[in-house]
Parts: structure tokens; C-alpha cells; sequence
């Protein structure tokens, strides 16, 4: 039998063979308990399916001491911040900070364009926002002990932790720099995969609409669009991403994909538009099915759905002028781009 590694060990500890959903949620909920007593948590939340469900979690284990965090780091998809505020602050009165923080991620990101570089200091940068934002309310609400983090299994898997072999730095693994003041981690969801994630938080009571969306990834359009970061091609990935995934719904073809999104490839191609000539951006669609999002297959979308998008995107999208689809299945891809 294979020798379990040291992240296997502690999963198996934690989740047993097959997840029991009520006792886990029991149990986690009691470890949150007895590791933060009375001291208050600052979640980082970025909209994705992780980190609400380990915002309802942490809310049932400690109510108003939990304080959650959006930073808009400039690399969300569109309306992305009112949807988190309507249904977290709105539906469930979780305490909800929202940040905008755009400039300053921009700023630190200007001149990287090496994949890893990029998510790296997406990555740091969070932490410092958070300990910013932290000193900030202490004022108001006293010492903010911990940090609540949406990290799951296969982030610690794909980031070498634990004996295995590291594929990508995940941003939200690798806990934080010495110098700020956050005393500990607080992860609920970290041995859990993305299905037992979902499951956990059907039984919490979050929204179908919510627990099924689509998983975002922390550093968000940022692992989408290559190359250095500017507002311009976010911008121009932003509109383009909507239109594919307003498109994918009134379709219909949301319930076969998992993950469906656009990139920005960051090459530059001649088209004509309104009889002129332009000379804008390549985006790409992507559409994948998966269970575990260890391996993905590709969602055979009909042809005339995808030349329906393409055109529509290389239409309406200023600075936008040509669509490609990704085919490609994970491996030897990966689900993003970068
Ligand atoms: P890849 O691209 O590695 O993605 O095939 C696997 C799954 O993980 C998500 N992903 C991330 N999630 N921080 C996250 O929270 C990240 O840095 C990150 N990178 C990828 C990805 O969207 C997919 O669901």
C-alpha cells in the first residue's frame, strides 16, 4: 500500500475515507471555536465559492466576530463586488468590508509579466491589504487576532505542500510574512476538495446560486491575462468575460461546464470594424468539465454557440477584435492560463 504523505495524513484525519458533511461541519465548527475563543477573525473573501462557504462556517462558529474583507485588487470579473455585497451582507448580515484597492495592485504589478512573479505579488500584496486593513479596525474593534483564508486541498496539493510536488503558487498558501499582526490562520475548508466544499455548503444553508458558481480563483483575471497587467486589457477582458458567461446561461450551457471564462491573450491582431480597420486584442474562451479540477475535459459547446460568442465579443468589445477557443484538456493544460 502507498505510504501517505504528510497532507494526506492530515485529510485523512480530518475527513476520514468519505466525507460525513453534519459531523464535519460540527467538528469544524468546534475547532474554529477552540482555536480563536473570543478573539475577532478577518476574512479574506474573494467571491468564489471557497471562501463563502468558509464565511458562512466561520459566521455560525463566531457571529459577529468575524469581519470579511473584499479586496477589489482590480483584477474582478464584472459587478463582481455588488453581487458579494448583495447576497453576504444583504442575505446572511456577515460584517462586509469592501476595499478598493485597484491602484495600488496595479501599481505593484506594473512591469511583471512572468506568470509566477505575477501571482506572487498579487499574493503578498493581499496579505499587506489585509494588515492594513487590520491596524485600521483595530481602532475600532479591538485586536484582530487571526486571518481566515478559502485555501482547499488541491491548492495545498498544487503548491507543493506536504511531500507533493509543486505545479503553481497558489496565493493563498504559505502563510504569512513575520512582520504583521495577525497571530494565526484560519483555514475550515483546507482538506477539502471543490465537490465537498459545494456539499458543506448546501448544508450551511447558502443559496444554490451561490455553492454551484463557478470557482474564482484568488488572484482572479490576473492568472487570465497575459502578460503585464493593465486596466485596459482587464477592462477589455472584463466585458468580453460577461458576454461569454451571460451567453453560456442563456444558453443554458452553464450546467455543462464547471469553469467557463475568457482570456486576454495579449496578442494583438488586425480586424475591421464598422469599415475601419483595428488592430486589438485576441481573446480566448474556455469551457471545462471536472469534477475534481485535478483533471478537466473540454465541453464540446456547439459551433454555432461559439461563433455566436466570437462574433458578438469582437463586435461589442472595444479594443477586442478576434476570438479563439481553447480545446486543450488538463494535463497537459491547466484550467488557467497562467
Ligand atoms: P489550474 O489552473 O491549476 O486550476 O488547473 C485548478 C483550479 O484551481 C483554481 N485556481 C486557483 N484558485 N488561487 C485560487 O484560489 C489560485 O491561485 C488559483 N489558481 C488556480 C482554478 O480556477 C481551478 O478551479
Amino acid at each position: 500500500m502507498k505510504k501517505m504523505n504528510q497532507a494526506e495524513k492530515e485529510r485523512a484525519a480530518k475527513v476520514g475515507k468519505k466525507l460525513n458533511v453534519k459531523a464535519y461541519i460540527k467538528a469544524e465548527i468546534e475547532a474554529i471555536r477552540a482555536q480563536v475563543g473570543d478573539k475577532k477573525v478577518l476574512l479574506a473573501m474573494s467571491g468564489g465559492v471557497d471562501s463563502s462557504v468558509c464565511a458562512v462556517l466561520l459566521h455560525k462558529a463566531i457571529g459577529k466576530n468575524l469581519t470579511c474583507v473584499f479586496v477589489d485588487h482590480g483584477c474582478m470579473r464584472l459587478n463582481e463586488a455588488k453581487e458579494v455585497k448583495k447576497v453576504f451582507k444583504g442575505k446572511f448580515g456577515i460584517n462586509l468590508i469592501q476595499i478598493d484597492a485597484e491602484k495600488r495592485f496595479l501599481d505593484k504589478a506594473k512591469g511583471i509579466t512572468d506568470p509566477e512573479l505575477k501571482r506572487k505579488c498579487i499574493g503578498g500584496e493581499f496579505i499587506k491589504v489585509f494588515a492594513d486593513v487590520a491596524r485600521d479596525l483595530k481602532q475600532k474593534l479591538g485586536d484582530i487576532e487571526f486571518l481566515g483564508q478559502g485555501t482547499i486541498y488541491p491548492d495545498i496539493i498544487e503548491s507543493g505542500v506536504g511531500g507533493n510536488k509543486a505545479v503553481k503558487a497558489h496565493h493563498n498558501v504559505g502563510g504569512l510574512p513575520k512582520d504583521i499582526i495577525f497571530k494565526g490562520l484560519v483555514e475550515p475548508v483546507k482538506y477539502l476538495y471543490k465537490d465537498e466544499v459545494r456539499k458543506v455548503g448546501k448544508a450551511l444553508g447558502i443559496p444554490d446560486e451561490m455553492v454551484m458558481r463557478q470557482p474564482f480563483p484568488g488572484p482572479g483575471l490576473a492568472v487570465r491575462c497575459i502578460g503585464e497587467l493593465t486596466k485596459e486589457k482587464l477592462d477589455i477582458l472584463r466585458q468580453a468575460d460577461f458576454i461569454f458567461r451571460d451567453e453560456m446561461k442563456k444558453a443554458g450551457l452553464d450546467k455543462k461546464a464547471q469553469q467557463f471564462f475568457a482570456i486576454n491573450t495579449n496578442v494583438k491582431s488586425v480586424g475591421v470594424k464598422n469599415g475601419a480597420r483595428t488592430f486589438g486584442y485576441v481573446i480566448a474562451i474556455r469551457a471545462i468539465s471536472t469534477s475534481q479540477f485535478v483533471k478537466a475535459g473540454v465541453v464540446p459547446l456547439p459551433f454555432a454557440f461559439v461563433t455566436k460568442v466570437a462574433e458578438k465579443i469582437a463586435t461589442k468589445v472595444k479594443g477586442a477584435n478576434r476570438v479563439v477557443w481553447d480545446i486543450t484538456p488538463k494535463p497537459p493544460a491547466t484550467i488557467e492560463w497562467e
